[in-house]
């Protein structure tokens, strides 16, 4: 693609922020958080809620069964996989759990994770280690790059999986998921990555990365409603993955004296769930196909590297971010601020911005000496007048005149 096909133009800049009412309203650079939704979005999601309210909800599943069921295309069209390799969830930490946990450790296997792994995936390793399980993390080098050779040393014959966090949620840095892909699969070895913050921001083809499993948020960069996750499961582990929960939904075929699994990755959701929010995920992740995964990173990369060269200029304020490659999400701290009452500040001036504690990630934020950020995260539906404003603010906030600048 040139780069002309690749820009977002101004008119469908203009397009895409009418059809989000919430950028009417605040300036949102939380959508590592959550995104604002585009109306269309919420509209499936409360014309699905009437439909159930007037005519009685299993009544609608009914009506909607086919639309329901296209959501599961929907997302093996974003993210390269096949219909029967995807599950729908309600949280992250349940769809990452339900695999990791359904995989069952013995003692003196070996896992092998990175230092930007998601705090609830961390907590996951920490606690298997009590089952004799060894879990070792790979730090970034100095420079915040993933180093392949060493996770290459320390591959042993017992190890059984690599899990990493493609982009963490308070780090702009982005870890090499297809080389890590190449290296587990050339050792044969089980790969899992979360793609919480991924999804919607940047393009996912699980085929490329050549993950085994892998586990995204709706609500995030997909701009879909808050309880909305997916989870895929290549077709050759399904098998390999014991389902932590059981019902009518997962399993067949069922007598007094067994059962059978279904043949598909749904065999690890449950029946019972709101089918409003699957239908918004499926909206939200529609709306996202018809702009296109390329474009929408190529807008959100080039918004973020605006955004940090911005705040650099600003005295006072670190950007922290590491790494070759980076992404939307932009952390800062400034020299003698709080950082909370520096994201309370923003949020009083109506600009949302969030605040990273060490715990949301840990190991990397323990190893750089950050004990919190700031966090920026920018979308495609941000601006530069959006970035503008966020940057004069913060100057009024730390008393630095309008144009100061750090010379570099
Ligand atoms: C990288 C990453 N993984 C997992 C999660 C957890 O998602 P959930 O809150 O849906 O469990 C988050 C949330 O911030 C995240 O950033």
């Amino acid at each position: 693609m040139s780069n002309k096909e690749i820009t977002i133009s101004n008119e469908e800049l203009d397009q895409f922020r009418t059809e989000t009412s919430g950028t009417r309203h605040v300036i949102h650079f939380n959508n590592a958080a959550a995104s604002l939704p585009p109306d269309m979005v919420i509209e499936t999601v409360i014309n699905y809620l009437r439909d159930e309210a007037l005519f009685g909800a299993y009544e609608a599943e009914r009506k909607y069964i086919n639309q329901i069921d296209h959501v599961y295309e929907l997302i093996a069209k974003l993210i390269g996989a096949e219909k029967d390799e995807v599950a729908i969830l309600e949280n992250a930490g349940t769809a990452w759990g339900t695999a990791f946990k359904g995989l069952q450790f013995k003692s003196g296997d070996e896992i092998i994770t990175c230092e930007l792994e998601y705090i609830s995936n961390l907590i996951n390793l920490i606690d298997i280690r009590k089952a004799g399980v060894k879990v070792t993390v790979i730090n970034n080098d100095e420079h915040g790059n993933f180093p392949l050779g060493q996770l290459e040393s320390t591959i042993t014959e017992r190890t059984k999986l690599i899990a990493v966090t493609h982009i963490p949620s308070s780090g702009g840095g982005m870890l090499p998921i297809e080389a890590i892909g190449r290296i587990a699969k050339q050792h044969g070895i089980l790969y899992m990555v979360d793609a919480c913050q991924t999804a919607g921001q940047y393009p996912i083809d699980v085929k490329a990365i050549g993950c085994n499993i892998l586990s995204a948020n709706g609500r995030k960069y997909l701009r879909a409603p808050r309880g909305t996750v997916f989870l895929f499961v290549d077709k050759a582990v399904q098998d390999q993955i014991k389902p932590l929960l059981l019902d009518q939904h997962a399993a067949r075929n069922v007598t007094i004296d067994g059962y059978t699994l279904r043949p598909d990755a749904r065999r690890f959701e449950l029946y019972e769930k709101s089918r409003a929010l699957t239908l918004g995920l499926g909206k939200a992740v529609e709306y996202a196909l018809n702009i296109g995964l390329d474009r929408i990173w190529a807008r959100i990369h080039w918004l973020a590297a605006h955004t940090r060269n911005e705040l650099r200029m600003i005295p006072g304020i670190t950007v922290h971010d590491m790494g070759d490659q980076q992404c939307g999400i932009i952390t800062f701290s400034a020299d003698g601020f709080d950082n909370k009452e520096l994201r309370d500040a923003l949020v009083s001036h109506g600009i949302n911005v969030s605040f990273g504690a060490a715990t949301a990630t840990l190991i990397y934020m323990t190893n750089r000496q950050l004990k919190s950020l700031v966090r920026i995260s920018v979308h495609y539906y941000n601006t530069e007048a959006e970035v503008f404003k966020v940057c004069q603010t913060l100057r009024a906030i730390l008393g630095v005149p309008a144009d100061a600048i750090v010379c570099k």
